[in-house]
């Protein structure tokens, strides 16, 4: 799949549909070529290079005016030589300067994946091949470039490593996973934005010339900006046109940006957030950079969205959970808050069983002082005025009613009123001579200190060690804020923001080590770092505290861009909706519930009886899904994000194309409505189907271009009460007749 052209100095990375296509350029540089539908026959530099004659710019060669690295397009742009884009990199020698000159040394490609010192993607030897090539600058510093390719899948993965092979320190002060250069500008970037309880709504802006870009500086990987963005053709749809998708598998900062020059190239780059990043490389270190996932497609962003799924569920997902169902949950949290004791508990989870409900989590609140969020985090001991029993006791318990059982836990936070404050109050991220911030009454323990990740680990080993815990749900509730480590020296504070979610991937790994059967869900105020690196250790990431049903349409739809259904925790909810006051039916609820991992989060001791058996019903519908919801291929058929957001469809079609599963819902009801056509895809034309309510098979053809007839909900002429009122969802369960 790679193919080095010595002559040519062409590097091409291919499988059986897409290329990428880089260059030995003739000052020793890499140049970008190319990135996008697999390219056949012999290559060659001019084929893609711009001829440069830009009258009054800056050239690299004495006397020669035809080569200037600003009308270039480059594969890790350098500072400073003739390029006055924004840089791929910056670095800082002894003396201060930031000049440096990195020259094609050699390369080596090899079969499958190398492994790096952070979270990501993995592949067997005949899944994938990766291209390795070294840079080098007479500093002695060695920039090492890795691209792997993948057979089945069009992706491609980047990250950068860079080796001190001198005898001097530098400075690293930004070093971006990847960048390239694009030939044109004519794209929408996409990007997925927003903020607690609405995360990652969809943004599309067309490119202009300049800086766009999506980042954070909060210490996760944020619900205000995901470390992802697609670039599309203005007509790019779900069904057709090119784009390309990036996302960064990286939990911390993080800054992706395309520029665009006044030669209408993009260069799109992304990587650790150089913001209050400064990192120290002495004689024989490296530094490792995030892996970078990029993948190009001219079949539209469902096509994006199926490729990308497949890599999460087979490539990044630990190979232990890849094809483990997740079970139905109900979590306490919305039905008690802090106010519980065992009984209330036992209760909750006696009914939650007779219902269906396979596993109960107990959430915030079982540990210390914590009877509000004023105290209790750092100490992780249980409770006994709570759990008499502790949390074997509880578990045992919920066992004994054939349920799992899941734990909430939040280990990078630390309470004032609590005894690990007493002890350590050094511990906390923040300058001391100056007012540390608190969100929600907890500050972030310093997790670039081992002391620090050494004793919350102790302290959970002793209770996940004593207890019956199957799965674990993993929070983090603030960022950080005066960004000061009492546990760095001063020419170090640059590194804190990388070095805590270092420290956070090492209790990651150690409590995965230990536990290989627990299943962990992450979780940050609900999707706040909701990224590629989490669901590595955490196959599921709780996607939102907002489970009102009319927002989750928007959250669900637009994190299923980058996501698979099966890594999205999605729960039923009580009514008024505790986060926006909304009242929607338990149907709808379910409808939108039904389209990621499927749970409940209220009280089922306060359930009438109709409820009661409409939920026996749900989870009896979810189990018979769960296969086709958790395995197959998702499709995004009405967007809230379009026109004016009242429709969404959602479609899951088995790999084998036997079962299909569609809801479409509507938000508000609205008078003397036109009847609407909601149009399937995926299914195979010729094939008959049966679909829920319809007395006779149709064909695939029937169903994907005439589409199912959605009556109004109201026409003036007949009422029918299932077709009222706000807030409806109406779902279709189909299956294949015969070919
Ligand atoms: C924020 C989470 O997103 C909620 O689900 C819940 O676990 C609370 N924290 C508990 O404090």
């Amino acid at each position: 799949m790679i193919h080095f052209d010595q002559e040519q100095g062409i590097f091409h990375l291919n499988n059986n549909r897409i290329s990428y296509i880089i260059g030995v350029l003739t000052n020793g540089h890499l140049g970008h070529f190319y990135f996008g539908k697999k390219l056949y026959g012999p290559l060659k530099q001019e084929m893609f290079r711009t001829p440069q004659n830009k009258g009054l710019t800056s050239n690299v060669f004495d006397g020669n005016p035809s080569f200037s690295l600003n009308n270039e397009r480059l594969e890790y742009p350098i500072y400073g030589t003739t390029d006055f884009r924004d840089p791929a990199f910056d670095l800082e020698n002894a003396g201060g300067s930031h000049i440096y000159d990195f020259k094609y040394k050699l390369h080596e490609i090899i079969q499958g994946k190398n492994k790096i010192s952070l979270p990501a993607s993995y592949a067997d030897d005949d899944e994938a091949e990766t291209l390795i090539v070294y840079l080098q600058d007479e500093s002695g510093l060695e920039l090492m470039l890795s691209y792997t390719i993948f057979t089945d899948l069009d992706i491609i993965t980047r990250h950068t490593l860079i080796t001190n092979e001198g005898d001097e320190s530098h400075y690293i002060q930004k070093l971006m996973s990847a960048s390239l250069d694009l030939k044109d500008s004519d794209y929408q970037m996409v990007q997925f934005s927003g903020d607690w309880i609405k995360e990652r709504h969809q943004y599309t802006t067309p490119l202009r010339p300049g800086i766009q870009s999506v980042y954070s500086n909060r210490g996760a990987s944020s619900s205000n900006h995901h470390p992802s963005l697609i670039l599309k053709r203005k007509k790019t749809c779900e069904t057709k046109g090119e784009a390309i998708g990036m996302t960064l598998m990286y939990s911390g900062n993080h800054l992706i940006q395309c520029e665009v020059d006044s030669n209408n190239i993009t260069r799109i780059m992304g990587g650790i957030s150089p913001h209050h990043f400064k990192w120290s490389l002495e004689p024989k270190e490296s530094f490792q950079t995030p892996e970078m996932i990029m993948t190009y497609t001219d079949n539209g962003l469902e096509y994006l969205s199926h490729t990308l799924h497949d890599f999460v569920r087979k490539h990044v997902v630990a190979k232990k959970w890849q094809n483990v169902l997740r079970p139905i949950v109900l979590n306490n949290w919305e039905a008690t808050y802090f106010d519980f004791t065992e009984e209330k508990i036992v209760e909750l989870a006696r009914e939650a069983s007779q219902l269906g409900v396979e596993m109960f989590v107990l959430d915030d609140g079982w540990f210390g002082n914590r009877n509000s969020d004023q105290t209790g985090l750092g100490d992780w001991f249980v409770n006994m005025e709570k759990l008499p029993n502790g949390i074997k006791g509880l578990s045992k318990r919920i066992h004994d009613l054939d349920m799992k059982f899941g734990l909430w836990i939040e280990p990078e936070m630390i309470n004032k009123n609590t005894k690990l404050y007493d002890v350590h109050p050094d511990w906390l991220i923040g300058d001391p001579t100056r007012k540390i911030s608190h969100g929600r009454n907890q500050y972030v323990l310093d997790f670039s200190r081992k002391e620090v990740i050494d004793h919350i680990f102790d302290q959970l080993t002793k209770v996940l060690d004593d207890a019956h815990v199957d799965y674990i749900k993993w929070d983090m509730n603030k960022n950080i804020t005066e960004a000061y480590s009492r546990g760095l020296s001063k020419n170090k504070q640059g590194e804190l923001f990388h070095r805590y979610i270092l420290g956070v991937y090492d209790l990651y790994e150690r409590l995965t080590k230990r536990y290989p059967n627990i299943m962990i869900e992450s979780c940050a105020s609900g999707g706040g770092r909701f990224d590629y690196a989490m669901m590595y250790y955490a196959p599921q990431g709780w996607t939102s505290d907002n489970t009102d049903g009319v927002e989750r349409l928007k959250i669900q739809h637009a994190t299923s861009m980058f996501f698979p259904l099966v890594t999205m925790a999605s729960h039923v909810s009580d009514v008024p909706n505790h986060q926006v006051g909304r009242m929607t039916s338990l149907k709808m609820r379910g409808d939108v519930a039904n389209f990621g991992t499927f749970g409940y989060e209220l009280d089922v001791t306060k359930l009438n009886e109709a409820d009661k058996a409409a939920i026996k019903e749900q989870i009896k519908t979810f189990t018979s899904l769960r296969d086709l919801i958790h395995k197959g291929d998702f499709y995004r058929l009405l967007s809230p994000f379009d026109g004016d957001g009242n429709n969404t469809g959602w479609q899951v079609v088995s790999k084998s194309g036997h079962q299909s599963f569609v809801t479409w819902y509507q938000v508000l009801s609205r008078p003397n409505e036109p009847v609407k056509y909601f149009k399937l895809r995926g299914l195979d034309e010729k094939s008959l189907y049966r679909v829920t309510g319809m007395e006779e098979p149709v064909s695939g053809s029937l169903l994907m271009h005439q589409g199912i007839m959605i009556e109004p909900s109201f026409n003036g002429v007949e009422m029918k009460p299932y077709a009222l009122g706000d807030f409806q969802s109406r779902t279709y369960f189909i299956e294949k007749v015969y070919d």
